[in-house]
C-alpha cells in the first residue's frame, strides 16, 4: 500500500503548492478559568495545483479550523498559512467555500443567495451570473425553488444552495466542509459524481472535509487522516484509485484495502504505557 507518512514534506513533487500549511498551530481561549483549547498543533501540508485532498478526522480535531484558516476567516496562532506562496490575510475572490452549516442570507431568496458572490465581488449581478446561477440550481436539483427563502427549505436543500453559491464564480480553490453531510444517501452519491464532473471539466484545487471514508476514497487524490484534538496529521494516504471514478470504484480491491486501513487509523486509540 502506498502510504506516505506525515511530515515527509510536499505531497507531490514539482510545482508550487497552491495551499501551504507550515507548522500551523491554532489555540482558542477556553472558558473563564480553563486552559486554552489547542485545536491544531504543528500541522504542515502542501496541496498541489488541481489536487483533490480530503481530510478525515474525529469530531473536534480542527478540520473546520483548517478550512477557516485557508479561507482567511482566521489567523493562525503560530506558523504560516499560504495560498500561492502568499500569507492568507483575508478572504479571497478565487476561493469558494461551502460551510459546514449553510449560512444563507435569510433576507435573500435562493437565487439571491447563489448570486451573492457576484454581488459581493463586483457590486452587481450580470445576466451571465444569473444564468449561471440557474444552471447551478438545476445541477443541485433546486430549479423550482429559486424564489423561495432559505427558511422555506430543508437542511439538505439549504446545503445544496451553499454548494451552488460556492461554484458560481468558478473558483480556482474550493473549500468544502462536510458539504454533503445533510443530504440523503442517493443525493449524496449523485452530488459526489457531479462534483467530480465539475472538477474534471474545470479543474480546481479542492480541500474537502468529510466524516465518510467512502466519500474521501471516491473523490480524493490524497486523504489526510488527522488525530483527535489537538489535531495533527496522523497519515497522508495516496488514494491511487483509477479515474474516472464511478460506482465500480466502490468494488475495487484497493478501495476495500484503504477503507479498512483508514478505519483502523481512525478508531485506533493510543495504547497506555
Ligand atoms: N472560535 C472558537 N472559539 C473557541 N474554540 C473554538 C472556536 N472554533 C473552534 N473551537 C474549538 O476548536 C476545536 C476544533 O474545532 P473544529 O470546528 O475545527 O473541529 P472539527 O474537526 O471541524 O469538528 P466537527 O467534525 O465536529 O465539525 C474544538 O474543540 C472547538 O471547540
Ligand atoms: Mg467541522
Amino acid at each position: 500500500m502506498s502510504v506516505a507518512a506525515a511530515g515527509e514534506g510536499p505531497g507531490r513533487p514539482g510545482g508550487r503548492p497552491v495551499v501551504r500549511f507550515a507548522g500551523v498551530s491554532q489555540r482558542f481561549a477556553g472558558a473563564p478559568g480553563t486552559p486554552p483549547v489547542v485545536a491544531l498543533e504543528d500541522l504542515s501540508l502542501d496541496v498541489e495545483r488541481h489536487e483533490f485532498v480530503a481530510v478525515l478526522g474525529p469530531s473536534g480535531c480542527g478540520k473546520s479550523t483548517l478550512l477557516r484558516l485557508v479561507a482567511g476567516l482566521l489567523a493562525p496562532s503560530a506558523g504560516r498559512v499560504e495560498v500561492h506562496s502568499m500569507p492568507v490575510v483575508e478572504p479571497r475572490d478565487d476561493t469558494g467555500i461551502v460551510f459546514q452549516r449553510p449560512t444563507l442570507l435569510p433576507w435573500h431568496d435562493v437565487l439571491g443567495n447563489v448570486t451573492f458572490p457576484a454581488r459581493h465581488k463586483t457590486g452587481s449581478v450580470t445576466p451571465a451570473h444569473a444564468a449561471r446561477a440557474r444552471e447551478l440550481l438545476e445541477l443541485v436539483g433546486l430549479s423550482d425553488f429559486a424564489r423561495r427563502r432559505p427558511d422555506e427549505l430543508s437542511g439538505g436543500m439549504q446545503q445544496r444552495v451553499g454548494i451552488a453559491r460556492a461554484l458560481l464564480l468558478d473558483p480556482d480553490i474550493l473549500l468544502m466542509d462536510e458539504p454533503f453531510s445533510a443530504l440523503d444517501a442517493l443525493t449524496r452519491d449523485e452530488m459526489s459524481f457531479e462534483l467530480l464532473r465539475i472538477w474534471t471539466e474545470r479543474p480546481k484545487t479542492v480541500l474537502f472535509i468529510t466524516h465518510s471514508i467512502a466519500e474521501a476514497l471516491l473523490l480524493a487524490d490524497r486523504i489526510v487522516v488527522m488525530t483527535a484534538r489537538p489535531g495533527r496529521i496522523r497519515e497522508i494516504i495516496d488514494v491511487g484509485l483509477p479515474r474516472p471514478r464511478s460506482m465500480d470504484t466502490l468494488a475495487h480491491p484497493r478501495f476495500h484495502e484503504l477503507s479498512a486501513h483508514i478505519r483502523g487509523q481512525l478508531f485506533s486509540r493510543p495504547v497506555a504505557a
